[in-house]
């Protein structure tokens, strides 16, 4: 297991380009179960999730190929086989987006549940419950979900809400599953994230029907078939987010390549309240860091809100504010697994129910820290950064699922990370994207 060795207070500058999304491109992958003939896309970020995605595309009969330049071809050549096992659905959450495909294409998704999650509860019945409305039938048997539709599905209305608003994989679940349905499918309260509106996109270069992508109600007329298409992964925002976020609180000068700034309103207008300046520049965004950051209240939301995946990335920031932030998380009231750790680091953050109050310091100082998830692992990452004197980050493969060699382009732009092999045996934890 490896770890890093931070080298703090130094000042980021130059230029950092963001990856193709993770997020974008792990639903694109299982979509590519429904199509006839190949999938090409471009853009695909060397991840282990997607190496994850990429093994259960194999178990389940395609052919795939991801080369070193982010390409990703992908046709399917044995459509019998219909099941996600425990061992890959346990690892990566995102794998059950390949339900909706195979019921769509194969009648039948042998899925695991996906189990405990250590950002908060994660159920999928939001999910099933799509499908259900698209006449499927399902059951779970020994911790797997069993969805039928042995004479096809058929279109329906369908509200996606739950007490956390949209769901974002459960739209792209469900979406994929309505392009081939029998009739018109309406899906109310879909989500609007960026990732769910690029997979409409690419269903539609396919050949499906979709109307409202991007919007919160999505009207699918089912077709027959799809026929493979060629797309190009969206930038991924919550990278770009955490590279304008190192900038900010390394007092640097850092030009963020590859983004789509409509994208990340939210987090712009915060890094602006905090007094961070940020533009357009020529090819990308210029973020410049000030010595001192205002305190802000930042409350996640679905999109267009400010993302749940930056949370934690901008609670590094509020730590080395001039007062009092308050952080309200609407999405994961349990995702503040690094308050303790970023404590360790100096900072003064009290969890309160759903929300971290955050005393801004002066500063921060090194130390040994352990990551528990991605986001977490990007956040204390950005405080080593910042701080003063040496920080270790163990647990970094949960940045490896979400971050690809993130060590080696920050260290382009002036860091000092050291990946080192961590000689303390830990149990993996579960997954979360
Ligand atoms: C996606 O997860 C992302 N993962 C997550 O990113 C992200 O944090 C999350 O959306 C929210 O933006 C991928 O895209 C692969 P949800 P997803 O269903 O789709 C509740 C990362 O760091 N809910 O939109 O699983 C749920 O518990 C990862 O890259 C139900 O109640 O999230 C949560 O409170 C981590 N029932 C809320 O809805 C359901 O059936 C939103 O979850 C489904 C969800």
């Amino acid at each position: 297991m490896d770890k890093f060795i931070i080298e703090g207070d130094r000042r980021l500058h130059g230029r950092v380009r963001v990856n193709g999304s993770k997020n974008d491109a792990l639903p694109l992958l299982a979509a590519a179960l429904l199509v006839e003939g190949k999938t090409r896309l471009h853009g695909v970020p060397h991840l282990s999730d997607i190496a994850m995605m990429v093994k259960i595309l194999r178990e389940l009969g395609a052919h795939v190929e991801h080369r070193p330049d982010g390409e990703v071809t992908v046709k399917v050549t044995d459509a019998s086989r219909v099941e996600a096992s425990y061992e890959n659905v346990s690892t990566m959450r995102a794998s059950v987006c390949v339900l909706g495909p195979l019921l769509a294409r194969r009648g039948k998704a042998k899925v695991s549940l996906p189990g405990g999650c250590v950002i908060g509860v994660r159920p999928i019945d939001l999910h099933l419950k799509g499908f259900a409305a698209l006449g499927a039938e399902i059951r779970t048997e020994h911790g797997y979900v069993i969805a039928e539709a042995k004479k096809g599905l058929r279109g329906g209305e369908i509200y996606l809400g739950g007490p956390f608003g949209s769901t974002v994989t459960g739209t792209a679940n469900v979406l994929m599953a309505a392009t081939l349905a029998k009739g018109t499918t309406v899906i109310e309260n879909a989500a609007c994230e960026p990732e769910v509106e690029d997979l409409a996109r690419f269903l539609v270069a396919c050949g499906a029907k979709i109307e409202g992508a991007g919007t919160h109600r999505l009207v699918v007329t089912g077709v027959e078939s799809l026929q493979g298409a060629e797309h190009t992964v969206i930038p991924d925002r919550i990278e770009a987010g955490t590279f304008m976020c190192a900038a900010a609180m390394t007092r640097g000068d850092l030009v963020v390549e590859n983004v789509r700034l409509d994208h990340l309103g939210a987090l712009v207008d915060r890094l602006r309240a905090t007094g961070v300046p940020v533009e357009r520049a020529e090819g990308g965004v210029r973020v410049t860091g000030p010595e001192r950051f205002h305190p802000v209240d930042v409350t996640t939301l679905p999109y267009p809100g400010f993302p749940t995946d930056l949370q934690a990335q901008f609670m590094a920031l509020l730590a080395r504010a001039d007062g009092l932030s308050v952080i309200n998380e609407k999405i994961y009231p349990d995702r503040f697994m690094h308050v303790a750790e970023l404590n360790r680091l100096g900072a003064q953050v009290r969890k309160e129910g759903a929300a971290a109050i955050i005393h801004g310091v002066k500063e921060l100082h090194g130390a040994p820290v352990m990551a528990s998830d991605l986001r977490a692992s990007a956040a204390l990452v950005l405080a080593g950064l910042a701080a003063k004197g040496t920080t270790e980050v163990r647990r970094v493969y949960h940045i490896d699922r979400g971050y690809e060699r993130i060590e080696e382009r920050l260290n382009r732009c002036g860091a000092s990370i050291k990946r080192a092999v961590d000689k303390v045996l830990l149990v993996k934890s579960p997954a979360e994207a």
